[in-house]
């Protein structure tokens, strides 16, 4: 039998069901959480026993050497913000990145929470990054390119004046947390891998409110914005079906931002 790359068989693609459904929950429980005051290193751990509570496996634990069940990116950090004893301030944003496992297979999702009451600004640059995550998934059916999927993204950026980060990609995911192929946020149409259904990936943009340019700190995980400017992120992991897209991660709580948003574009519902 000929295998096609990166498809999942449907014993596979239960397991991802599984590991997803369990990241969406954790997203969803942690919100109530993130309030001033609160380090992120505790909401680490209620995000580890949440997976572990669920009989998942916190993915990250392990991985290269990493710590912690999640990452932890605040305000002008870009992503892999390492969870410790620094506690939030009012004002704060910040991307919380959640990967478990279910029988060997992964899933992968991240969002944007606020601690107090946010800037308008911080909540427009989180808003517009996730309507950008959102026209990436629209784009996804059979025949359509990654090229594709980047260009809808990097349009919505530059046409709100933000930047999208181009050092970090989405990825392929399924029984390794890390596949191919390489998912960039930024695109031309009809370019790149085409899409096949039974692929699983991720689309996870990173935008700033500054430049794209980012640098890595000293505790060689930490991503931050070279002009320290504001970052925002949302990350799902989908399936392409034989008409269309689903959303493996996609959370109750988000059904309203996603009908309001993104629901009137479908032409194959997920
Ligand atoms: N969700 C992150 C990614 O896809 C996970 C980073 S791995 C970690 O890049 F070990 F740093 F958490
Ligand atoms: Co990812």
């Amino acid at each position: 039998m000929l295998m096609v790359t990166n498809s999942k068989t449907p014993a596979m693609l239960e397991g991802m069901r599984a590991a997803s459904a369990i990241v969406s929950g954790v997203l969803e429980m942690i919100g109530a959480h993130v309030q001033p005051g609160v380090s992120t290193a505790h909401l680490d751990k209620l995000c580890h026993d949440y997976i572990v509570d669920h009989g998942g496996v916190p993915s990250c634990v392990g991985y290269h050497g990493y710590q912690h069940a999640t990452c932890i990116s605040v305000n002008h950090v870009v992503c892999h913000g390492v969870p410790g004893d620094k506690r939030l301030k009012d004002g704060d944003s910040l991307n919380i990145d959640v990967v478990a496992a279910y029988e060997g297979m992964h899933g992968d999702s991240s969002a944007m929470y606020f601690a107090g009451t946010p800037s308008i600004a911080a909540r427009r640059l989180a808003s517009v990054t996730q309507e950008s995550l959102y026209l990436g998934i629209l784009e996804i059916k059979p025949g359509a390119t990654l090229g594709d999927v980047g260009a809808a993204i990097q349009a919505h950026a530059q046409k709100h004046g933000y930047s999208v980060v181009l050092d970090f990609c989405g990825h392929g995911i399924g029984a390794a947390m890390h596949e191919e192929p390489e998912v960039r946020h930024v695109g031309r149409r009809g370019l790149g891998v085409r899409l096949m259904p039974g692929m699983t990936f991720t689309i996870e943009p990173m935008l700033n409110a500054g430049g794209s340019d980012v640098r890595v700190l000293a505790d060689k995980w930490t991503v931050v914005t070279k002009d320290r400017s504001l970052s925002a992120q949302w990350e799902h992991t989908v399936l392409v079906t034989n008409t269309g897209f689903e959303i493996l991660t996609f959370r109750p709580n988000e059904t309203e931002t996603w009908s309001r948003f993104a629901a009137a574009r479908v032409t194959a519902a997920p």
